[in-house]
C-alpha cells in the first residue's frame, strides 16, 4: 500500500528511522510509510520483527501495521507523500567513503522520485555544509521545487520514544528554503522546533552536541589511563577533586563507544579542511579509543602462563544504562573480535541477559550457569548493565574462582560483596600490574 496525500515517509528502517515512525504514529491519524533497502529487513518488520530494542517500539509499530497505518517497502517508487524524514546511516568517513559522498548518493535518487513540492528533513547526522550542498544537487537534477531542511535526531538509547516527545527540535533551512515553512511544518508533526538562522548553524550545533560529551568523557578517561600507567587511583582522585568544590565537576571514567560518539567527531574533522591545526576534538577521540588496546595488552599480560585460558567477556551493547541491545561500537564487541583474532587458543565466551545470539555478527558459547563461571579465567565487565547487580547475577560474580580476574570497566562490582576473584575497576590503578614495563 502506498501512503495517502498528506501522510510522511520515513527513509531508513534503523535505530533513528524506526524510532521516528513510531513517534508519529503515536498520533491517532498519521499515516507513515517506511523506506527501507535492506529487504531481508523489510521482511523481518512486516513479520514484526524490528532492528533495535526501544520501550513501548514494537507494540506501537505492530498496531500501526495491522491497523494500515504504516505501510513498509523497499523503493520510494509511487509514495504520494509531500514530507520526507530522511534516516540512513552515514558511516565514520574514511579517504573513500565521505559522509557527503553517502548522502549524495541517496539523495540524487530522492530528489529524482519525490512528487513535486515535496519537502525533504535530513535527520541523519551530517558533516558541516551538506544540507547546502545537498540544496545544489537538487537544483542541478532540476528540483528547485523541493524545499531541503536539516532537522537531526538527538534521542538517546532506550529512553528515544519520551525524549522525542520533549526535546527541542534543532532545525535550519538550507539556502533559499523558507524557515518558516519549515518550522509549520515540523510543528504541526508534533515538534517543538528550535530554528537556526542557516543550516551549517545547526550541523555544527548536531555535532557539538555529541562531540562535547566525548571530549568531556576522554578527559576522564586521560585521568583514568594515566591512573592505570602510574598505580594512582584517578577514581579516588576525581572524587577528591570534586568534594565540596563546584569548579571541579569530573565525571567518572568509563568506555565511550556506540554508532554516535565513536564517529561524529570524524564527521565533525570533515570540514575541516586543514585549517584548524590542533583539534581537542580529535585527540579526545583517540583517547577513548585507546582503552580498548589497554585492556588488551593487561588481559593479555594476565594470561602470560596460560596457554588456552578461558574468558568471559560481559555486557556486548554499547552501554548498560538505559538498556540497549545495540552492539554497534561497543567496548566488548571489540575486544571480543581483536582477541578472536590474536588468539586461536583461548576459550572466548560471552555473558549478557539482552543479547541473543541473533544481534552478534557469530554465534558465541556463552556464561550461563554456576559451573561455567567456576571455570573463568578472566571477566571484562565491559558496560554497567542492570544484570551484573541482580541477585542471579551477583551470584555468578561469586562462583567465579579466587584465582580469575575481573577487569571492571564501569566499576559494577565496586560495593557487590562475597566476591572471591580479584577485582581491577578500571580507573582505580591496579591494571599497573599487567601493564608490563
Ligand atoms: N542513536 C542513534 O543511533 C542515533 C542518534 C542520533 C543520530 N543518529 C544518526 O542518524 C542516522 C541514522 O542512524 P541509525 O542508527 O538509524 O542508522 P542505521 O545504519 O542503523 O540505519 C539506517 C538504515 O537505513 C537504511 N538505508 C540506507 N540507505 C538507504 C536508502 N537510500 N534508502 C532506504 N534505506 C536506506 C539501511 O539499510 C539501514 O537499515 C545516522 O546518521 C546516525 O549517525 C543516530
Amino acid at each position: 500500500m502506498n501512503s495517502a496525500q498528506g501522510s510522511v515517509s520515513v527513509i531508513g528502517g534503523g535505530f533513528v528511522g524506526l524510532t521516528l515512525a513510531a513517534h508519529l504514529l503515536e498520533k491517532e491519524n498519521q499515516i507513515v510509510t517506511l523506506v527501507e533497502k535492506n529487504s531481508a529487513v523489510v521482511d523481518s518488520m512486516k513479520n514484526g520483527r524490528y532492528l533495535v530494542w526501544e520501550p513501548g517500539l514494537a507494540q506501537i509499530l505492530d498496531d500501526a501495521q495491522s491497523d494500515g497505518r504504516l505501510s513498509i517497502s523497499t523503493n520510494l517508487n509511487g509514495l504520494e507523500s509531500k514530507t520526507y524524514f530522511v534516516c540512513i546511516g552515514t558511516p565514520k568517513p574514511t579517504s573513500s567513503n565521505s559522509t557527503n559522498n553517502v548522502m549524495v548518493e541517496a539523495l540524487t535518487e530522492i530528489f529524482k522520485t519525490v512528487p513535486k513540492q515535496s519537502t525533504v528533513f535530513l535527520r541523519s547526522t551530517v558533516a558541516i555544509g551538506t544540507t547546502n550542498t545537498l540544496k545544489k544537487l537538487a537544483t542541478d537534477l532540476g528540483r528547485s521545487d523541493i524545499s531541503l531542511y536539516f532537522a537531526p535526531e538527538r534521542t538517546a538509547e532506550g529512553v528515544a520514544l519520551a525524549e522525542l516527545k520533549v526535546l527541542p527540535q534543532m532545525l535550519g533551512a538550507a539556502e533559499g528554503d523558507s524557515l518558516a515553512n519549515g518550522e509549520k511544518e515540523l510543528s504541526t508533526l508534533g515538534f517543538n522546533v528550535v530554528t537556526s538562522t542557516t543550516a551549517e548553524v545547526a550541523e555544527l550545533a548536531k555535532l557539538a552536541c555529541n562531540t562535547w560529551r566525548d571530549v568531556i568523557f576522554a578527559y576522564s578517561n586521560e585521568l583514568a589511563l594515566m591512573g592505570e600507567v602510574r598505580g594512582v587511583s584517578a577514581l579516588e582522585a576525581i572524587s577528591l577533586a570534586n568534594y565540596n568544590y563546584t569548579r571541579a565537576n569530573i565525571p567518572l571514567p568509563g568506555p565511550v563507544g556506540g554508532p554516535c560518539l565513536s564517529k561524529d567527531a570524524y564527521i565533525f574533522l570533515e570540514a575541516n579542511e586543514g585549517k584548524v591545526r590542533d583539534s581537542v576534538i580529535r585527540s579526545g577521540r583517540l583517547i577513548n579509543d585507546s582503552i580498548a588496546p589497554m585492556l588488551i595488552t593487561a588481559i593479555e599480560n594476565a594470561f602470560i602462563d596460560k596457554a588456552t585460558p578461558i574468558l568471559c567477556i560481559a555486557g556486548l551493547a554499547f552501554k548498560g544504562k538505559p538498556k540497549t541491545n545495540d552492539v554497534r561500537d561497543s567496548l566488548g564487541i571489540e575486544v571480543l573480535d581483536k582477541l578472536k583474532s590474536l588468539h586461536s587458543t583461548w576459550k572466548l565466551k560471552i555473558w549478557d541477559e539482552n543479547i541473543s545470539q541473533e544481534e552478534l555478527s557469530a554465534p558465541m558459547p556463552r556464561c550461563e550457569d554456576k559451573e561455567d563461571f567456576q571455570k573463568v579465567d578472566a571477566l571484562v565487565i565491559a558496560n554497567n548493565a542492570e544484570f551484573f547487580s541482580d541477585s542471579a547475577g551477583v551470584k555468578k560474580l561469586q562462583a567465579l574462582p579466587s584465582s580469575s580476574v575481573i577487569f571492571d570497566l564501569w566499576g559494577v562490582t565496586k560495593n557487590l560483596e562475597g566476591i572471591s576473584a580479584e577485582i581491577n575497576i578500571f580507573g582505580d590503578g591496579n591494571w599497573v600490574k599487567y601493564l608490563g614495563k
